[in-house]
């Protein structure tokens, strides 16, 4: 079942001689619960292709369908919800409110759209997350590593089909890259959701099931690690 489709994405930033295109005729899809991983050169459009692919950006041309619908043909209300319950993001820059808790800024997404969390399932992640201990520590007083699970747990509490991450492991060293890789594999495995992750770092890739490359703007598929029909 596919759950991502990316069909003649483009996108141009500005005018005359700042003209950039930044994508180009860019397709692919990926299977419930497929886990890939984009890599490529600093500028050679890989967050512009996620922040597209997210709702965050708006393509040139082309389009996105997500679990079957198009995302850029819904009203933009309409695309901010369907964005807040079908798709999480994880960025570089963890981006937790800083007044609230650990469990307050996993559970922040569905109190936005008026949902009660259950407490098992909020355990449950945070034993996941290996946060059990820290439920109520603030985003100042955690590591860097705990940051990122933190943000991983509000990216998963909604239960999303599809993980959308822009390097989340650059601010970590190579143990906590690891974990947070473990972390998004267990989560792809468990709950079939499918990820599409940025990184610099190739030796990330290796237990992933598909690599793309960007380079100026062009998409290629690397091909996959795992035999086509092992799935
Ligand atoms: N808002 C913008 N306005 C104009 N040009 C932009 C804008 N955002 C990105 N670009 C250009 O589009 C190209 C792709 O940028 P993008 O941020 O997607 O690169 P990237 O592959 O994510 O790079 P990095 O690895 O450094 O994060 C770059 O050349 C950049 O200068
Ligand atoms: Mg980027």
């Amino acid at each position: 079942m596919e759950i991502l489709k990316v069909q003649n994405l483009c996108k141009t930033y500005g005018k005359g001689e700042a003209k950039v295109d930044a994508l180009k005729n860019v397709s692919f899809s990926l299977e419930k619960g497929e886990f890939a991983a984009v890599i490529g050169e600093s500028g050679s459009g890989k967050s512009t292709l996620l922040n597209c692919i997210g709702g965050l950006d708006v393509p040139t041309s082309g389009t996105v369908l997500i679990d079957g619908q198009n995302l850029f043909s819904m009203k933009d209300e309409a695309r901010t919800i369907f964005r807040r319950r079908g798709i999480g993001f994880i960025f570089q820059a963890f981006q937790l409110v800083p007044e609230l808790n650990v469990e307050q800024n996993i559970l922040f997404p569905l109190l936005l759209d008026y949902r009660q969390p259950k407490q098992d399932e909020v355990d449950e992640l945070l034993e996941l997350l290996g946060l059990k201990d820290r439920r109520k520590h603030l985003p100042s007083q955690l590591s860097g590593g705990q940051q990122q699970r933190t943000a991983i747990g509000r990216a998963l509490i909604t239960r999303p089909k599809l993980i959308l991450a822009d390097e989340p492991t650059g601010n970590l060293d190579s143990r906590n890259s690891q974990d947070v890789i473990a972390l998004l594999t267990r989560a792809s495995r468990r709950f079939q959701q499918t990820i599409l992750m940025i990184t610099h770092n190739r030796s990330l890739t290796a237990s992933v099931d598909r690599v793309f490359q960007v380079s100026d703007g062009v998409l290629t598929d690397l091909g996959g690690n795992k035999i086509e029909n092992e799935k």
